[in-house]
């Protein structure tokens, strides 16, 4: 494990916070069942958690969703070196038919799941570019953005609630990206990306308090997984030092790390992968 992922996360509850040190993930062992679900799975980071959590002896199930028709020759290994275990599912989290059919396949599980983490995200694809300036923002790949960045977490986690028990425990997190921290934006630039994860994140947060009642032992986190070696970040990647890129299986490692450590006081938090809290 990463010597460098903290184990001292920041604690906040209301009006304050302080430094829990020490925590070790505390999810009574009495309601997990193990079920794991990696919506994004097909590639990148979401492929790399689906094999890191198929390895842990604590994964009783795995559900890892691709969109249709478009498994990749990875996943389809993972499935068979883990049989009975994995489980792909074909999910376009565009899509209301299909996010109507993760509810329902969710609903089918008894006893509801630990652990979900939403991955899907985008940066660029096509002509459809990070913009530099004003005037390379346009209407329609803005809102491509919002639409997958914000709006497809937040509905993925609709449909992932709605068949839960009140008091059962259970970690959902999407990854975001530093870039969507307001109070880190120094740079400028990436109008659409940023401002997408910065609109997943007021969503996840606003989930959060809206969980602290409807489900009390829910852990509702916002990570960011650090530059990572993908298709995503390849066009981005020449002036990063190549320490600080990391391949999908060592941001996978920490990133369940930080998972393992959270609980329900973290809930409403914007973690980094080393565990330290982002600023909104
Ligand atoms: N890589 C980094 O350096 C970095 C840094 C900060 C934050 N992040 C965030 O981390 C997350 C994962 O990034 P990554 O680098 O792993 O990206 P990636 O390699 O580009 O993978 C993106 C994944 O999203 C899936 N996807 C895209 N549109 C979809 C849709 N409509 N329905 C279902 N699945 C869809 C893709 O499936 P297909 O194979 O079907 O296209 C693929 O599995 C993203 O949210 C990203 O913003 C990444």
């Amino acid at each position: 494990m990463d010597s460098q992922v903290r184990t001292t996360l920041v604690v906040s509850s209301p009006g304050s916070s302080m430094t829990r040190p020490g925590v070790t993930g505390n999810t009574p062992q009495d309601q997990s069942n193990g079920v794991c679900l990696v919506v994004g799975a097909n590639r990148g980071i979401g492929l790399a958690l689906a094999n890191a959590l198929a390895r842990k002896d604590s994964t009783t199930r795995l559900v890892v969703t691709h969109r249709p028709q478009r498994k990749s020759d990875e996943l389809a290994q993972l499935e068979r070196n883990h049989p009975g275990v994995v489980e792909p599912l074909a999910l376009d989290v565009t899509q209301r038919d299909s996010l109507a059919q993760l509810e329902s396949f969710m609903g089918g599980i008894e006893g509801g799941f630990d652990l979900a983490i939403h991955t899907v995200g985008l940066l660029h694809a096509g002509a459809l570019q990070p913009e530099k300036s004003l005037a390379e923002c346009q209407p329609e790949n803005l809102a491509r953005l919002f639409e997958i960045n914000a709006i497809a977490p937040l509905m993925v986690s609709r449909a992932l609630l709605a068949n839960l028990e009140r008091k059962r425990p259970f970690k959902f997190a999407t990854l975001s990206a530093m870039v969507g921290s307001i109070g880190d934006n120094r740079r400028g630039g990436w109008y659409g990306y940023r401002a997408s994860k910065a609109a997943l994140n007021q969503f996840l947060r606003t989930l959060s308090r809206e969980c602290r009642w409807r489900f009390p032992r829910a852990t509702i986190v916002a990570l960011h997984p650090g530059t990572t070696d993908t298709a995503l970040s390849k066009p981005f990647q020449k002036n990063i030092d190549r320490q600080r890129l990391y391949t999908p299986g060592r941001t996978a490692e920490r990133l369940l790390r930080v998972l393992d450590l959270v609980d329900e006081r973290n809930s409403g938090q914007f973690i980094n992968w080393n565990g330290e809290p982002i600023p909104w």
